[in-house]
Order: C-alpha cells, then structure tokens, then sequence
C-alpha cells in the first residue's frame, strides 16, 4: 500500500513507517557523529519515550552513552485499513537499532499514568533491568485519571488572568486570522495542574526510590518551557504554565527526596519545537514558524535531537556542578530567548498576515518538520513505493 499524509487540523491520520525509521536513524546518526559522551547514564527509565523530546532522550541515553533503556509511550499499532501512529513505528526502530547495539531495550505501551504500567515498569526493572541512573519524564497528555481518586482531568489551553486576542496561524492553509481565547474556570487551571503538573512525576520516583531502583547519584529531568511575550498569556501565565510552574516547583521537592542517595531532579526549560503537542497549542505554530526564521537565519536553530544532544553533553554530564539559573533550571532555551532573536520575532509578529507569511515566517519549515512527525518527507525514503504490509 502506498501511503499518503492525511491531514486533519493538526493531526495527520496517517504515519509513514520507513520514514518514521528513517528519522529516528538521523537522530541516532546525530548523536553518534558527536562521539561517545562521557559519564553519562549506563541504565534509563523514559516516560514519553516515542516521539518529541522523549524519543531524543532515550536516543542520546542509548546511542550516545550505551545505557539500556525501558521507555513507557501511549501508542497505538496498525488496525485494519488504518496505519500505526508515528510514536509507536518510532519505538520499533529505535527497539531494532539498539538490538543491532546489543542494547538491552524494552518498551511498555500504556497509561503512564495509571497504576497497572506502574507496577509493569517496576516488575520489568526488579527482573531485567535493575535500578536506572537517569529517569527522564517527559509526558504530554491531555488527559488523567488519577490513580487514587479515579477522576478524569482533562487539560486545557487557556489564559488565566483575561481573555486573550492574538494572530494566529492555521499552518494547513497559510491564513492567519485573529483568535480570542476565554479565561479558564478555576477547574480547568486545577485539571490542566493534575494532568500535566508534577504529581505523577513525583509519584513516579516515589514509587522508583521505595523499590531501590533509583541508583546511587541518579539524575531525573522533566521539561519545562517559558518562552516570548506574545505567548505569555496563554503559556506561562495560562494553564498550561500553572502546570509548569507545579513541576518546577516538584523538582525543587525531589532534589530533596534524593539528597539522600545522591540524586539529583531538574527541570529542563526546552526550546520551542514542532511536536504533536505543541502543534495543538494556539499561537505555538505562528510563533514557531517565526522563530525558525530568525533562528536558521543566525545559524542557531536547533531540532529535539540537537536540544538533547546540548542538555546530555553540556548539561546532565558536563562533569561536575550542572548549569542551571537562579531558580535551579537547566536553561536549554538559551538560543531562543536571545536578545536579538526574540527582538527580531517581534519585529516580524508585528506585521505578519496571511500575505507575507512565506517571506516573513518558515511556514514551509513549519509544515515539513510537521509532516516528519509522521515519517513524511524525509530524504531517502521512496514515498510513491508500496510500503511491504509486513511493515504496517
Ligand atoms: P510529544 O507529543 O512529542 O510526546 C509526548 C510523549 O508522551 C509521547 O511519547 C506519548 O506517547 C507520551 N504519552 C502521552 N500520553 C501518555 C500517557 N498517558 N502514558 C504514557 N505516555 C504518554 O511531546 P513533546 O513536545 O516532546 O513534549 C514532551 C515534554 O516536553 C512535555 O512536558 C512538553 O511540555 C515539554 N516541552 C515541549 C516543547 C515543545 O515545543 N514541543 C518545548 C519545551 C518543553
């Protein structure tokens, strides 16, 4: 079957599998082609580990430092006339990549947050893997039954302090329009803090450290972004940065529950990247699109796997003290929040409309890195080929 990217809003139905393996073997050439890197993780657990920044951690844990690694992920094989997602084409290839390694490799598809995959993840690591020395958490959901209470919280995308109106682009079509978001209930900020803030980290290396099976001097890092004024009201100081100012503050509370076998828990403050979960977030593809520009212009654009290469070799092991902020942040977005370049993305926000968005924005770096989400466009790959159906 020959297999085409059908789009709807900002999801695209279909994924590519050789193209989805083609992408995570230029991601793991990436971080091979920069050597070995020096004392990092020799076992890792990754939450969120099929796609986005996820997918680039357990790439650079395993490809760049040799470590075995467990990753959980929420994906879904091929159905009868329907492809797999990417995320779980993804993981294949990265699981055959670490076999040709003699990498040990496991990956456990379900609800991160429930409790059944908890108790999968310690049992898997109590009699295959052992205690692990880096757990990155690196989930995006929009959804969470909490495991004690068993309430269903769904998350939202809404200011927090007043409405807000700005551009925004529909990437499919190039038009950009004006969108007014309403103000969140108090609910939704408390739901969207239950979905996507720190609790289920926190009850992740709880439950890791009451097992042992965190190791001694164990690191773990969550993700975290801030980002430019013109996002501000619906990021950070909207829902979804309440969640993310609920995880920062976890880190702090975990550096504490670790001091005692050595560890250590970050926040890392990621650059903003097309992945699935930020094409959902208003302004995020208009903002990004702009940013591209002015980034891959001064020669500093940097894709999840670039990100991660950085946070692995000049951050978690740079050998000794970790740079951070003031606030204990790792601080990844230091490219993006440039001065010049966020001075420049406001030039360009200012007078961007549906005509000049090719000449003002990468819209067309937009929507490519988007199709690669799904394994389309990518070189090499003979997209007008049937895919063989053992592959689906
Ligand atoms: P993504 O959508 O590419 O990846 C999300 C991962 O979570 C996937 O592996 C998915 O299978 C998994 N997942 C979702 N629900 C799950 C569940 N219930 N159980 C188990 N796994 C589940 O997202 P992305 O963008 O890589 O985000 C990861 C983290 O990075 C998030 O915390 C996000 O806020 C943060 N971040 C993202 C930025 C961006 O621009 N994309 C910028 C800075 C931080």
């Amino acid at each position: 079957m020959v297999i085409e990217p059908r789009i709807r809003g900002f999801l695209c139905t279909t994924a590519h599998p050789i193209g989805c393996t083609a992408s995570v073997e230029e991601q793991i050439q990436h971080v091979k082609s920069h050597g070995a890197i020096a004392n990092g993780p020799r076992k890792a657990l990754v939450i969120g580990c099929s796609t986005g920044y996820g997918l680039a951690s357990r790439i650079a844990a395993a490809f760049g430092c040799g470590a075995g690694t467990l990753g959980v992920a929420y994906e879904r094989p091929a159905e009868k006339g329907r492809t797999a997602s990417p995320g779980w084409y993804q993981t294949r290839a990265f699981e055959e990549a670490a076999a040709k390694e003699g990498l040990y490799h496991k990956s456990i598809m379900g609800d991160a947050f429930s409790k059944e995959i908890k108790d999968e993840v310690i049992a898997t690591l109590k009699s295959e893997l052992g205690a692990v020395d880096l757990f990155v958490y690196s989930l995006a959901a929009p959804r969470r039954v909490h495991p004690v209470t068993g309430v269903a919280h769904r998350s939202v995308l809404k200011p927090i302090k007043a409405p807000y109106t700005n551009k925004t682009l529909d990437f499919n079509s190039g038009v950009v329009s004006e969108i007014t978001l309403e103000l969140a209930t108090p609910q939704e900020v408390e739901d969207t803090i239950q979905v996507m803030g720190g609790e289920d980290w926190e009850m992740w290396v709880d439950l890791l450290k009451s097992e042992d099976l965190l190791a001694p001097g164990a690191i773990t890092v969550a993700y975290s972004y801030i980002g430019p004024d013109v996002t501000q009201p619906v990021y950070r100081n909207g829902t979804i940065g309440a969640a993310k100012d609920h995880l920062e503050k976890t880190a702090h509370t975990l550096q504490g529950k670790l001091k005692d076998i050595n560890g250590q828990a970050f926040v890392s403050v990621n650059k903003a990247l097309v992945t699935q979960a930020s094409s959902a977030i208003p302004f995020m593809p208009l903002y990004i699109s702009v940013l591209y520009k002015v980034m891959k212009e001064k020669g500093i654009h940097e894709g999840c796997i670039e990100q991660i290469d950085r946070l692995f070799r000049d951050r978690l092991y740079v050998g000794g003290k970790i740079p951070t902020d003031e606030q204990g942040r790792i601080r990844l977005d230091d490219l993006e929040m440039r001065e010049d370049v966020q001075n420049e993305v406001k030039r360009l926000w200012v007078g961007i409309a549906t005509e000049n968005m090719v000449g003002q924005s990468d819209l067309e770096g937009y929507r490519s890195d988007f199709l690669r989400l799904f394994g389309f466009g990518i070189a090499g790959v003979d997209y007008a080929a049937d895919v063989p159906e053992e592959l689906i």
